[in-house]
Protein backbone atom coordinates (compact mmCIF):
# COMPACT_ATOMS: atom_id res chain seq x y z
CA UNK A 1 0.00 0.00 0.00
CA UNK A 2 1.88 3.24 -1.18
CA UNK A 3 1.08 6.68 -0.14
CA UNK A 4 0.83 9.42 -2.65
CA UNK A 5 3.43 12.49 -2.11
CA UNK A 6 -0.17 14.36 -1.19
CA UNK A 7 -1.04 11.82 1.56
CA UNK A 8 2.68 11.35 3.21
CA UNK A 9 2.66 15.46 3.40
CA UNK A 10 -1.31 14.81 4.97
CA UNK A 11 0.30 12.84 7.47
CA UNK A 12 2.84 14.58 8.43
CA UNK A 13 0.89 17.46 8.92
CA UNK A 14 -1.43 16.53 11.43
CA UNK A 15 0.82 14.35 12.95
CA UNK A 16 2.92 17.53 14.06
CA UNK A 17 -0.12 18.58 15.99
CA UNK A 18 -0.63 15.12 17.63
CA UNK A 19 2.59 14.68 18.34
CA UNK A 20 1.99 17.64 20.97
CA UNK A 21 -0.89 15.47 22.73
CA UNK A 22 0.87 12.20 22.01
CA UNK A 23 0.43 10.53 25.37
CA UNK A 24 -3.03 11.80 25.79
CA UNK A 25 -4.26 10.79 22.45
CA UNK A 26 -2.17 7.02 22.83
CA UNK A 27 -4.31 6.93 26.66
CA UNK A 28 -7.44 7.31 24.95
CA UNK A 29 -6.79 5.17 21.85
CA UNK A 30 -6.34 2.38 24.27
CA UNK A 31 -9.63 3.50 26.24
CA UNK A 32 -11.58 3.27 23.14
CA UNK A 33 -10.34 -0.24 22.29
CA UNK A 34 -10.72 -1.97 25.35
CA UNK A 35 -14.19 -0.09 26.17
CA UNK A 36 -15.60 -0.70 21.90
CA UNK A 37 -13.85 -4.10 22.26
CA UNK A 38 -13.26 -5.61 25.49
CA UNK A 39 -12.28 -8.94 23.65
CA UNK A 40 -8.79 -7.06 23.10
CA UNK A 41 -8.28 -6.91 27.15
CA UNK A 42 -7.15 -10.43 26.76
CA UNK A 43 -3.82 -9.55 25.35
CA UNK A 44 -3.05 -6.82 28.58
CA UNK A 45 -3.80 -9.53 31.51
CA UNK A 46 -1.18 -8.09 33.23
CA UNK A 47 -1.76 -4.95 32.73
CA UNK A 48 -4.18 -2.10 35.28
CA UNK A 49 -6.85 -1.12 32.51
CA UNK A 50 -8.47 0.70 34.39
CA UNK A 51 -8.75 4.75 32.66
CA UNK A 52 -6.13 6.51 33.49
CA UNK A 53 -4.02 3.75 34.95
CA UNK A 54 -0.36 4.61 34.53
CA UNK A 55 0.26 1.31 32.86
CA UNK A 56 -2.64 2.28 30.07
CA UNK A 57 -0.52 5.66 29.53
CA UNK A 58 2.51 4.27 29.15
CA UNK A 59 1.65 1.87 27.04
CA UNK A 60 -0.50 4.94 24.98
CA UNK A 61 3.05 6.57 24.76
CA UNK A 62 5.10 3.69 23.69
CA UNK A 63 2.16 3.17 20.91
CA UNK A 64 2.12 6.51 19.44
CA UNK A 65 6.19 6.53 19.38
CA UNK A 66 6.41 3.66 17.52
CA UNK A 67 3.26 5.87 15.18
CA UNK A 68 5.74 8.76 15.30
CA UNK A 69 9.07 6.74 14.31
CA UNK A 70 6.69 5.44 11.12
CA UNK A 71 5.74 9.31 10.34
CA UNK A 72 9.24 10.28 10.42
CA UNK A 73 10.77 7.36 8.35
CA UNK A 74 7.08 8.03 6.30
CA UNK A 75 8.92 6.27 3.28
CA UNK A 76 10.34 3.08 4.62
CA UNK A 77 7.16 1.83 7.81
CA UNK A 78 8.73 -1.24 7.62
CA UNK A 79 12.44 -0.48 8.11
CA UNK A 80 11.33 1.71 11.06
CA UNK A 81 9.05 -0.79 12.91
CA UNK A 82 10.86 -3.99 11.72
CA UNK A 83 11.61 -4.70 15.26
CA UNK A 84 7.80 -4.13 16.42
CA UNK A 85 6.52 -6.21 13.71
CA UNK A 86 8.87 -9.48 14.31
CA UNK A 87 7.10 -8.94 18.60
CA UNK A 88 4.27 -8.90 17.78
CA UNK A 89 4.03 -11.80 15.14
CA UNK A 90 6.51 -14.04 17.24
CA UNK A 91 5.92 -13.27 20.75
CA UNK A 92 3.11 -11.35 21.31
CA UNK A 93 0.71 -13.31 18.54
CA UNK A 94 -1.50 -10.80 18.37
CA UNK A 95 -4.10 -11.56 15.53
CA UNK A 96 -4.28 -9.11 12.72
CA UNK A 97 -7.89 -8.17 12.78
CA UNK A 98 -6.54 -6.58 16.10
CA UNK A 99 -4.69 -3.98 13.99
CA UNK A 100 -8.29 -2.91 12.66
CA UNK A 101 -9.72 -2.20 15.46
CA UNK A 102 -6.72 -0.24 17.02
CA UNK A 103 -6.31 1.79 13.78
CA UNK A 104 -10.11 2.69 13.70
CA UNK A 105 -9.73 3.70 17.57
CA UNK A 106 -6.35 5.79 16.86
CA UNK A 107 -8.28 7.67 14.20
CA UNK A 108 -11.32 8.20 16.48
CA UNK A 109 -9.19 9.89 19.00
CA UNK A 110 -7.30 12.14 16.19
CA UNK A 111 -10.61 13.23 14.61
CA UNK A 112 -12.04 14.36 18.22
CA UNK A 113 -9.12 16.41 19.20
CA UNK A 114 -8.37 18.03 15.73
CA UNK A 115 -12.08 18.46 14.35
CA UNK A 116 -11.29 21.05 12.12
CA UNK A 117 -7.93 19.72 10.22
CA UNK A 118 -9.37 16.05 10.09
CA UNK A 119 -10.62 16.78 6.63
CA UNK A 120 -11.99 13.67 4.50
CA UNK A 121 -8.81 14.23 2.64
CA UNK A 122 -6.85 13.75 5.90
CA UNK A 123 -9.07 11.12 7.08
CA UNK A 124 -8.20 8.88 3.93
CA UNK A 125 -4.73 9.66 4.00
CA UNK A 126 -4.78 9.14 8.15
CA UNK A 127 -6.75 5.91 7.36
CA UNK A 128 -4.03 4.49 4.82
CA UNK A 129 -1.38 5.43 6.67
CA UNK A 130 -2.46 3.32 9.62
CA UNK A 131 -3.49 0.70 7.12
CA UNK A 132 0.38 0.82 5.87
CA UNK A 133 1.68 0.32 9.47
CA UNK A 134 -0.15 -2.46 10.38
CA UNK A 135 0.30 -4.05 7.31
CA UNK A 136 3.87 -3.83 8.27
CA UNK A 137 3.35 -5.41 11.83
CA UNK A 138 1.33 -8.34 10.73
CA UNK A 139 2.89 -9.58 7.65
CA UNK A 140 5.36 -11.75 9.56
CA UNK A 141 2.64 -13.95 10.05
CA UNK A 142 2.32 -17.16 8.29
C1 LIG B 1 3.70 -3.88 22.84
C2 LIG B 1 3.14 -0.69 19.24
C3 LIG B 1 -0.95 -2.91 17.93
C4 LIG B 1 -0.68 -5.70 21.86
C5 LIG B 1 3.89 -2.82 21.97
C6 LIG B 1 4.97 -1.87 22.06
C7 LIG B 1 4.81 -0.97 21.07
C8 LIG B 1 3.62 -1.36 20.33
C9 LIG B 1 5.71 0.22 20.75
C10 LIG B 1 6.09 -1.89 23.11
C11 LIG B 1 7.24 -2.70 22.61
C12 LIG B 1 8.38 -2.76 23.60
O1 LIG B 1 8.16 -2.56 24.80
O2 LIG B 1 9.49 -3.04 23.15
C13 LIG B 1 2.00 -1.04 18.54
C14 LIG B 1 1.50 -0.35 17.38
C15 LIG B 1 0.36 -0.98 17.00
C16 LIG B 1 0.13 -2.06 17.94
C17 LIG B 1 2.17 0.86 16.72
C18 LIG B 1 -0.59 -0.68 15.87
C19 LIG B 1 -0.85 0.54 15.41
C20 LIG B 1 -1.26 -3.82 18.91
C21 LIG B 1 -2.52 -4.53 19.01
C22 LIG B 1 -2.47 -5.30 20.13
C23 LIG B 1 -1.15 -5.10 20.72
C24 LIG B 1 -3.67 -4.40 18.01
C25 LIG B 1 -3.51 -6.22 20.71
C26 LIG B 1 -4.79 -5.88 20.79
C27 LIG B 1 0.53 -5.46 22.44
C28 LIG B 1 0.98 -6.11 23.67
C29 LIG B 1 2.24 -5.58 23.96
C30 LIG B 1 2.55 -4.63 22.90
C31 LIG B 1 0.22 -7.17 24.47
C32 LIG B 1 3.14 -5.93 25.15
C33 LIG B 1 2.74 -5.05 26.32
C34 LIG B 1 3.66 -5.23 27.52
O3 LIG B 1 3.63 -6.31 28.11
O4 LIG B 1 4.38 -4.28 27.87
N1 LIG B 1 3.08 -2.49 20.92
N2 LIG B 1 1.15 -2.07 18.85
N3 LIG B 1 -0.46 -4.19 19.95
N4 LIG B 1 1.50 -4.60 22.01
FE1 LIG B 1 1.39 -3.44 20.36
Amino acid sequence: MTLTQAEKAAVVTIWAKVATQADAIGAESLERLFCSYPATKTYFPHFDLSQGSAQLRGHGSKVMNAIGEAVKHIGDIRGALAKLSELHAYILRVDPVNFKLLSHCILCSVAAHYPTDFTPEVHAAWDKFLSSVSSVLTEKYR
